[in-house]
C-alpha cells in the first residue's frame, strides 16, 4: 500500500482552521490531536470542534486522543464524525473492547504508544486494531525531534504484522520530516503523521508531495 501522509493541525492557525484545512487537501487524512491536559501537559481542543471539522473537511479525520478515559470518549469522537480514532494504550482499561466498539460504528479503530511503552503486550492483539501508532516524541507538542530509539519498535510490530497477515496500519507521529520519514518507512511503518514540517513548509502541497515520494522511494 501507497504510505499515507496526515497532516497534523496541530501546527496549523487555529482562529484560520477552514483555511489551513484547505491547504492539505492533496492529503490523505486530517490528523486532529485532541490533548486534556491531563494525559498531556497540554489543551488543544474537543468535541464541539472536531465536529465542525468533521463537517468542513474533505479529507477523512484522524483523531488522536491524548486524553485520560479514553473508554469513557473515544466512542464521542466517532459520533462526531471521524474515520478513524486512535486512544494510547496507557489510558484505556480495555483496549479491545473500545476498538470494537469503535468498529461497531463503522470507523476505524487505532491504539497508540508513548515512545517508553512497550508493544510486546500489544503483539498478538493487533488484529483487533485498524491502526498501531507509535509515538516517535513524547505526546503533547508539536516540533520536537525524533527519537531515534523507537525504530526498532516499529521495526517489531512489522515483522509480527507480517507474520500475522493482519492488516493493521503502522503509524508515526513526532518529528516525521523530509530526514527521517525515509528511515521511517524502511522501519515498517506506513502513515505519517506530520505537524511542522507541513505547516511550516513555504509550499505545503509540495510537502505533503515530497514526504509521500521519500515514504514510498
Ligand atoms: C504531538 C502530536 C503530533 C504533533 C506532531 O503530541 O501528537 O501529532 O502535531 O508534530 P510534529 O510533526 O511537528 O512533530
Ligand atoms: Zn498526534
Amino acid at each position: 500500500m501507497p504510505a499515507l501522509i496526515n497532516p497534523s493541525i496541530l501546527s496549523a492557525d487555529f482562529v484560520n482552521l477552514e483555511r489551513d484545512l484547505r491547504a492539505i487537501a492533496t492529503a490523505d487524512f486530517v490528523h486532529v490531536d485532541v490533548m486534556d491536559n491531563h494525559f498531556v501537559p497540554n489543551l488543544t481542543l474537543g468535541l464541539p470542534v472536531v465536529t465542525r471539522i468533521a463537517e468542513v473537511s474533505t479529507l477523512p479525520l484522524d483523531v488522536h486522543l491524548m486524553i485520560e478515559d479514553a473508554d469513557r470518549w473515544a466512542p464521542e469522537y466517532a459520533a462526531a464524525g471521524a474515520a478513524s480514532v486512535t486512544f494510547h494504550a496507557e489510558a484505556t482499561q480495555a483496549p479491545v473492547r473500545l476498538a470494537r466498539e469503535l468498529r461497531s460504528r463503522g470507523i476505524r479503530a487505532g491504539i497508540a504508544l508513548r515512545p517508553a511503552s512497550p508493544v510486546e503486550p500489544l503483539l498478538d492483539l493487533l488484529p483487533e486494531f485498524d491502526m498501531l501508532l507509535v509515538m516517535t516524541v513524547e505526546p503533547g507538542f508539536g516540533g520536537q525531534s525524533f527519537i531515534e530509539g523507537t525504530l526498532p519498535k516499529i521495526r517489531r510490530a512489522r515483522a509480527a504484522l507480517d507474520e500475522s497477515g493482519a492488516a493493521t496500519w503502522i503509524q508515526v507521529d513526532g518529528g516525521v520530516s523530509r530526514d527521517t520519514i525515509g528511515r521511517i518507512a524502511q522501519a515498517g511503518a506506513n502513515v505519517f503523521v506530520a505537524g511542522s514540517a507541513v505547516y511550516g513548509a513555504p509550499d505545503v502541497a509540495a510537502e505533503i508531495a515530497a514526504l509521500r515520494d521519500l515514504a514510498d522511494a
